[in-house]
């Protein structure tokens, strides 16, 4: 493609476009201050390509979502979370032998470190368990300090991570509701170990339900990566100074605990409560959110990139009605959520301005019929997009074109003053 021009104080100057495998367009910036001493603005970075990746392609118009190639239809509901795990982490599927290790390994490797474990006796029984979660991996750097560059070491970091961070949620949901912690087992996969976690004890075994190991597996695979969104360029930024895989993640979850980031699944059941409680008349607030001027807004409605609708919603659609199907229906919050969803899909307000339910307005629906308290949500999310941080990570550190991220500001505080 033929360069971009900029005209800027009567000169002209060109600079090179770039093309991805998908046809997107990007001008390539890298000498602009060099060249003409000026920088862009772009508060958010909302127009700025951080980086090339070969992860995630997202098309929002479209309602597109890859990873690795691969449609999200073709993975979500396929593909056991392990298994996904592998393909965005590694590029690749993995063919037999492969996955065989790997599951061995996450399952070897999902016991936490006897003296880490016991952190959990010292945070209040008030904690939040994202912040929890973000500070035991945080700490887990101190346990196991290898090396940050040679790719065997990397590699456990990558096994104890994605291995640690369900037992690390199960036991700080254990710790909030002060009963004893389980451990994972070798015969259970990654979705049912953290379920067996949840709500098992040690006094008989717990029958997973194979419809809530499906649903989890199926839930995180759809959050499993979503390209540059917050918290995967804070793992990105943070990353880039060299700092290890632990402190880079353990700061992507902290970005993502974010109200308006992860928090988007939680403020669902907060608004579905908030309703329960006025009455249950969900249409009140369905005309509270059209009122002109009205700052009301329904979660769980609308996407920034997804547009027409959000692929990720129309898979957990069919799962949500299974799971209410058969885990029982008689949880008022959940009968709001469903007849709010039918009136809101057929009201031209909506219809117009192109919101439908997301991925977030399902998920929390799904976790609350599971029984996955509130508090937990974020955490969920946050296991899921792990193994696309861990990725995004590992991506960037390969990457020749990657540079500590230092973006500039545009000065507008006071010229020079003196006392
Ligand atoms: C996700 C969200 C921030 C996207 O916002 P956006 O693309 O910037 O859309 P805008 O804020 O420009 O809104 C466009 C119009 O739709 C309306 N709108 C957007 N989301 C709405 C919602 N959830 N409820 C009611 N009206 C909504 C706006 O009021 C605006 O109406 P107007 O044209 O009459 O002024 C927004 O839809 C939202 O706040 N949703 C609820 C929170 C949520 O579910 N977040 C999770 C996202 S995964």
């Amino acid at each position: 493609m033929r360069p971009a021009k900029l005209i800027l104080g009567g000169k002209e100057y060109e600079f090179p476009v770039i093309v991805g495998t998908e046809d997107e367009v990007a001008i390539d910036i890298r000498k602009l201050r060099d060249m003409t001493g000026a920088i862009t603005y772009d508060p958010g970075y909302v127009n700025t390509g951080s980086c090339k990746s070969d992860i995630t392609f997202i098309d929002g118009e479209k309602g597109i979502l890859r990873y690795r190639g691969y449609p999200i239809e073709e993975l979500a509901g396929k593909l056991i979370y392990s298994a996904a795990a592998y393909l965005v982490i590694y590029g690749h599927l993995p063919d037999k032998e492969e996955f065989k290790d790997w599951r061995r390994d996450l399952t070897m490797n999902s016991f936490l470190h006897e003296h880490l474990r016991k952190f959990f006796d010292h945070y209040p029984i008030t904690a939040h368990p994202m912040n929890i979660l973000a500070s035991m991996i945080a700490s887990m750097s101190s346990f196991y300090p290898e090396e940050i560059d040679d790719p065997n070491d990397i590699d456990r970091h990558i096994k104890r991570i994605v291995g640690q961070v369900k037992t690390i949620a199960a036991y700080s949901y254990k710790q909030f509701i002060g009963k004893p912690c389980i451990y994972p087992r070798s015969d259970h996969s990654w979705s049912a170990n953290f379920l067996r976690m949840m709500f098992g004890t040690p006094a008989e075994e717990y029958q997973v339900p194979k419809i809530m190991e499906e649903a989890l597996d199926l839930i995180l695979i759809l959050h499993m990566d979503h390209e540059q969104n917050c918290s995967t360029s804070t793992v990105r930024m943070v990353g880039s100074s060299q700092s290890d895989l632990y402190a880079s993640v353990a700061s992507g979850i902290n970005a993502l605990w974010g109200r308006l980031h992860g928090g988007a699944n939680e403020a669902v059941l907060n608004m579905l409560q908030r309703i329960h409680k006025d009455g249950g008349n969900y249409k009140k607030y369905v005309d509270m959110a059209k009122e002109k001027g009205s700052r009301f807004r329904l979660m769980g409605f609308g996407h920034r990139v997804y547009k027409n609708f959000d692929p990720r919603a129309k898979i957990l659609k069919d799962t949500v009605t299974r799971l209410l199907a058969d885990l029982g229906n008689n949880d008022p919050l959940l009968e709001i959520a469903m007849g709010l969803e039918e009136v809101v899909l057929k009201d031209e307000f909506f219809i117009e301005r192109k919101l439908y339910p997301n991925v977030d307005f399902y998920s929390g629906i799904a976790y609350r019929a599971m029984g996955i308290p509130t508090d937990m949500f974020t955490v969920l999310f946050a296991m899921g997009r792990m193994p696309g941080w861990i990725a995004h990570w590992l991506e960037m550190r390969t990457d020749r074109d990657q540079r500590i991220h230092r973006p500039r500001q545009l000065y507008t505080g006071p010229n020079l003053q003196h006392l």
